[in-house]
């Protein structure tokens, strides 16, 4: 097992009816920006909750922030949190909402322009404090330091990683997932089980602990994914599917082994260039680019086959190409697309992603082998 440090400060407060306890969770006395998206919040009911726990509070909002959040719009919210000199940011949203508001954080301690904290990954160690109420459960930011934002000027969407952005709390009720249209709920379970990959299908250090976490979250998503579909008001189901999400990401099954990440890294150019929903596009991109690294991931990948996808094989070259084939039967099953094809793409329109982490200093995969000549077979598999 590798060396590691583990730091998780967020206050996890999960279940039916929790969003009452915003009450108790907020600072007094303080004035909080709450952000969210295009509005659903207002349709679900989750709004009002909000609105009722936070009565006694200086409460301004900020809305509009849209899926894969646009760095204008954040910009936007970094102003009024200075200007209105806010102490406190509340995210009531999905994936996209929270991140933004991690950046909307950072941003409004920020000295000079924040977006170099993406492209030129300017450090910093200050941030206004965060918190968070879910209503989307996949991308598990909820419960770590990551933010991801785009600027569609520039085609790009890229990615930032600091302590200062732990949430101080997240709420999480399940409930507030019943009105998740099945789009996003399928491209909530897909994110989930590629975060656990990436974290788990690269080569064995002898770390069973952690391979049988992340294993107990891949069987996880399987069983509530599949049920989430025939019955979406399941409580159980979304609650299970909600904290599997959560230990997708919150980094504790990446402690002391090797992580992949460049199933992301090319999903987020695809999102960037094409508009693909962020789980749309490792739904295409993993299958392929297992492929191409079979003989690198053999040994997890006929673990996997085995102790996650019960099949009985006993020749690991065998038991990993069932592993692949059944991934993505799992991810059509729940009606998530495979192939560039599906969404009219053809592989030679992504091959400009092709050299450009090499561009950026970047090397993909667990074993920083990944080419661009690598990535064009990920594509040709994808097609
Ligand atoms: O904007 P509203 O109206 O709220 O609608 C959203 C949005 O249209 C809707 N939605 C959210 N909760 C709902 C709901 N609709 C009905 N009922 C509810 N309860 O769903 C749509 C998608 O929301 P979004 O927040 O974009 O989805 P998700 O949570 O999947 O977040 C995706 C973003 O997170 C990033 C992705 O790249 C993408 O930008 N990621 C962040 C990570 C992290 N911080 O650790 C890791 C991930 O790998 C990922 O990259
Ligand atoms: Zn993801």
């Amino acid at each position: 097992m590798f060396n590691f440090s583990y730091k998780n400060p967020v206050e996890v407060v999960f279940g039916k009816d929790q969003i009452a306890a915003l009450s108790d969770l907020l600072p007094k006395g303080k004035k909080i920006l709450m952000t969210y998206g295009g509005g659903s919040i207002k349709k679900n009911g989750v709004y009002d909750q909000v609105k009722k726990a936070t009565a006694d509070f200086d409460v301004i909002e900020f809305s509009g922030i849209e899926p894969n959040p646009e760095y204008e719009t954040c910009k936007k919210a970094i102003d009024l949190a200075k200007n209105e000199k806010v102490d406190f940011i509340l995210a009531v949203g999905g994936g996209s909402v929270v991140d933004a508001s991690k950046f909307i954080a950072a941003g409004a301690l920020f000295d000079g322009d924040a977006w170099d904290i993406l492209e030129k990954a300017t450090p910093f160690n200050k941030a206004l404090p965060l918190g968070c109420v879910l209503t989307l459960p996949a991308t598990g930011t909820e419960m770590n330091n990551n933010a991801v934002v785009s600027r569609r000027e520039k085609g790009l969407k890229l990615s930032f990683c600091n302590n200062a952005v732990f949430p101080v709390f997240s709420i999480m009720d399940p409930q507030a997932t019943f009105s998740l249209p099945t789009k996003q709920t399928v491209n909530g379970v897909v994110d989930a089980f590629v975060h656990v990959m990436e974290q788990y299908m690269t080569y064995d250090v002898n770390a069973p602990l952690q391979d049988r976490q992340a294993e107990a979250i891949l069987k996880t998503l399987i069983e509530e994914g599949k049920k989430v579909l025939k019955n979406p008001n399941d409580y159980d189901t979304r609650a299970n599917i909600m904290w599997a999400a959560t230990h997708g990401l919150n980094k504790m099954i990446a402690c002391g082994v090797p992580q992949d990440w460049a199933t992301h890294a090319i999903g987020h150019e695809l999102t960037a260039k094409f508009g693909l929903d962020h789980g749309q596009t490792l739904a295409v991109v993993m299958p392929a680019l297992w492929q191409v690294q079979k003989e690198g991931k053999k040994t997890k990948l006929a673990n996997y086959a085995r102790r996650v996808l019960d099949v009985v094989e006993g020749d690991d070259d065998k038991a990993a190409d069932i592993a692949i084939v059944k991934t993505e039967a799992f991810f059509n099953e729940l009606g998530m697309k495979t192939k560039l094809s599906d969404y009219g793409i053809k592989k030679e329109d992504c091959f400009f992603i092709a050299p450009i982490f090499e561009q950026r200093g970047r090397k993909l995969g667990e074993n920083g082998d990944i080419t661009p000549e690598k990535i064009k077979q990920i594509f040709t598999f994808a097609q």
